[in-house]
């Protein structure tokens, strides 16, 4: 294993003591920087971006090549590659987020949906992940990610985003048993993805539960938890135990106790969810990640910084904790804004460590 230069995230996972709080930002590879604009034209579009390792690389690096401070690189992919794999045929159109050509309907085509050949029709992400890893050269460690069963199955069923998530939940209520065929399915090719995005240079692993918020109280353990519980499981006997993995379950705040019991090594919040009232509940036992609302870098320079202290103030004192959004950066974010939130973030929580 090579030496990274920059570990400070790393050892946060591992609870180890570091000069500052470490920082990275969902979606800091994207359309509010012009050079990722600039690629993209290159590209043609957002799935060629992804599809070519060389696009893929170029744009992993630009928030770091452009913002020193961020303490951690991303691979750049997305969520959906999982179901697009499974032949579901995802597209995006401009300015309208993901769409398939065949969501997942009926009984039939439910109990026809099989694990794929995840290295073979999934090599490309691979792929991107060796090539962003070698170009880092050590500087920084590699988060790989996939979406959650849950929030797979969200998208497989709905056949886009943006839905009011009826069809999702009228399956999970009246045939619970082809909703848990699909997460299974989901869970052991989610594990398959994670373990060759490992063998490929990933340091970290994250699963994005984006819409696990949407579960009620009695459902979300039985419908999201238990599956990333699964896949944290899978990847351990694998022999990836010293991997850190990170969940995120946007809207989740409310089961952070639950969360903390499943293995992981860091918990995502979003904003809606206090840092402080998130540590007493996992007793310093799990890192936390978060939690500023992106929105407010769309404000001006004083309220970022004051803002910044304020989600800094509210975790305090000691380890644990990984700054970053409680949500993707949005694409009109103004490049300066950014630059204040790292430099704060930088030189005031040296004084928390
Ligand atoms: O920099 C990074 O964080 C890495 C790249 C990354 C992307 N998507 C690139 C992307 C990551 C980690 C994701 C995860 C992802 N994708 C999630 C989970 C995180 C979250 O935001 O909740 C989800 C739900 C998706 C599905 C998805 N992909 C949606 C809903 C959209 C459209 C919304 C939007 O912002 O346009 C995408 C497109 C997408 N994924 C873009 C990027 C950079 C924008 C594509 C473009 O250039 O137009």
């Amino acid at each position: 294993m090579s030496i990274i230069q920059n570990d400070s995230f790393l050892k946060t996972l591992r609870r180890e003591s570091t000069p500052y709080t470490p920082v990275w930002m969902m979606r800091q590879a994207g359309r509010y920087l012009p050079e990722y604009r600039e690629s993209r034209k290159k590209a043609g579009n957002f799935l060629e971006l992804c599809k070519n390792k060389n696009f893929a690389t170029e744009v992993a690096l630009q928030p770091l090549d452009r913002y020193p401070f961020l303490d951690a690189a991303i691979l750049f992919s997305d969520i959906l590659t999982i179901p697009d794999a499974m032949g579901l045929g995802l597209y995006f159109e401009d300015g309208e987020g993901p769409k398939f050509n065949n969501p997942l309907h009926g009984e039939e085509a439910i109990f026809k949906l099989d694990i794929p050949d995840v290295e073979e029709s999934l090599s490309y992400v691979f792929d991107a992940v060796s090539s962003i890893k070698k170009a880092l050269s050590n500087r920084v460690p590699l988060i790989g990610f996939s979406g959650s069963p849950w929030t797979l199955a969200t998208y497989m069923i709905e056949g886009q985003g943006g839905t009011d998530f009826m069809k999702v939940k009228k399956m999970m209520y009246s045939r619970p048993d082809l909703m848990s065929h699909i997460l299974k399915i989901n869970a052991e090719t989610v594990s398959r993805y994670l373990a060759c995005q490992i063998k490929a240079g990933a340091d970290v692993v994250m699963l994005f539960d984006t819409w696990g918020g949407i579960l009620s109280h009695h459902e979300y353990e039985q419908y999201s938890l238990n599956y990333m519980k699964v896949i944290i499981s899978n990847l351990n006997i694998l022999g990836f135990e010293d991997i850190p993995k990170i969940i995120f379950t946007k809207g989740g705040g409310q089961w952070i106790s639950k969360q903390a019991k499943i293995g992981a090594d860091g918990i995502g919040l979003d904003w809606q969810t206090s840092l402080s009232s998130a540590r007493k509940q996992v007793k310093d036992q799990v890192t936390l990640q978060g939690n500023l609302d992106p929105s407010i870098l769309l404000s001006d320079p004083k309220v970022i910084e004051s803002a910044v202290k304020k989600v800094l103030d509210d975790y305090g004192v000691g380890e644990g904790h990984i700054f970053n959004l409680g949500h993707g950066i949005t694409q009109f974010t103004p490049l300066e804004n950014v630059l204040v939130m790292l430099e704060t973030v930088r030189n005031y929580s040296k004084k928390f460590h």
